[in-house]
């Protein structure tokens, strides 16, 4: 259940009851796409690094090691060890951009894997069964994420298919969770708005959903070959009729600017590898902009990654250090640098949460937005 505690402008202090704990919104969600965070990251470090919600994926883990297997290892909760809110995306996106596509039709997405190549069905019925397995505590629905631009009639017709798609998430989701047996019998079911940029089909879109009454919504779709601005405009069209007293999240972003935009415009969760894969880059956020470990210039700077940061990288370990392990390729250089990259994106959520409380939100905004995406 999202209460909403305080609004500047459109952008929005929120909490999130679920029954694996409370969410504070605006969140950043970290990804473990395979019940793992790439890079080393365990549940108990998250623990450390203030995450609150962990994400991961049905496509891959029904590939591999399979939603049964994690099912009888008592879901992914007890699998991996992370108690808190876990979040699982409903392969929908993943069948499009990863595996080779067959066919699609009404019934669902035939694809092969991209393990092994073998034929596999995946439709709005097979998704939720598979999260059902999986035990998460939010599951989203199967959709169709096609890639900007698209044709207008593509476009049309693919949000339809979406919406009966939705339909038949939300009836078999009811089913499970009333069957013996389930493992989390209180998954959530959040519904993604669709329409490519087309203002029209995304506000149509968004109106038919929030009728469904889903515990929350998502604008799919974004950062999918579009100009940033296209994308704040899409959320400023879709924001109005997105339900007040649900939670908007905005899949699969972004830079630090971008969620400073994007909360300013009302979304209140995100997600994104960003943090991480740059991190395994030696590219690293700091509250001067993004520094890269690998540069010369660090050889023997005995600074911390970011002198402002309170992370536990930070507080043992100087740039010179982590430079030495990157060009050594040592793992623990990948690990580190991970855990301060999804620190510093845990922060930011914190400081504008604490922004949004005291009513300041458009300062932080306005100092922050030309500063953090830079590289320096
Ligand atoms: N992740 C990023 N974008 C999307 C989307 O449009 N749909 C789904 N299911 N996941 C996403
Ligand atoms: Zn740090």
């Amino acid at each position: 259940m999202y209460t909403l505690l305080k609004q500047e402008g459109t952008a929005r202090r929120g909490e999130f009851k679920t029954v694996h704990g409370t969410v504070q919104m605006p969140a950043f969600m970290n990804v473990a796409t395979c019940a793992a965070i790439k890079g080393g990251l365990s549940a108990y470090d998250l623990q450390n690094i203030n995450t609150q919600v962990m994400l991961s994926n049905t496509y891959h883990l029904h590939l591999r090691p399979g939603d049964e297997t994690v099912k009888k290892l008592g879901g992914l909760h007890k699998m991996t060890g992370w108690n808190g809110v876990i979040l699982t995306d409903s392969g929908g996106f993943q069948v499009f951009s990863l595996a080779k596509l067959n066919n699609i039709t009404e019934e669902g997405v035939v694809f092969n894997s991209h393990i092994d190549g073998k034929r596999i069905f995946m439709g709005p019925e097979e998704s939720m069964r598979i999260q059902s397995n999986l035990g998460s505590t939010i599951a989203m629905a199967f959709d169709e994420c096609v890639e900007n631009p698209a044709p207008y009639d593509y476009a049309k017709a693919s949000v339809k298919r979406t919406t009966n798609w939705l339909n038949r998430c939300k009836a078999e989701m009811d089913r499970l969770n009333s069957l013996d047996g389930t493992i989390n019998p209180h998954q959530m079911l959040f519904g993604i708005n669709q329409g490519a940029t087309y203002r029209d089909l995304r506000i149509d879109h968004m109106k038919e959903i929030a009728a469904l009454d889903l515990d929350g919504y998502a604008i799919g779709g974004l950062a999918v070959g579009e100009p940033a601005e296209t994308m704040y405009e899409i959320i400023e069209a879709v924001e109005p009729f997105a339900p007040k007293d649900k939670p908007r999240y905005l899949m699969g972003v972004g830079t630090p600017v971008n969620i400073l935009e994007a909360v300013y415009r009302g979304v209140d969760l995100f997600d994104c590898v960003m943090p991480s894969r740059n991190a395994r880059h030696g590219h690293l956020f700091t509250w001067s902009g993004i520094i890269n470990i690998m540069n010369a210039k660090y050889e023997l700077d005995e600074n911390p990654i970011d002198s402002e940061c309170d992370c536990p990288v930070c507080q043992h370990h100087t740039r010179a250090y982590l430079r030495h392990l990157f060009k050594a390729k040592e793992m623990l250089g990948m690990r580190l640098a991970v855990m301060h990259n999804l620190y510093f994106y845990n922060t930011l959520m914190q400081k504008i949460r604490d922004n949004l409380d005291a009513g300041s939100y458009e300062v932080f905004y306005q100092k922050y937005r030309n500063i953090l995406d830079k590289r320096i």
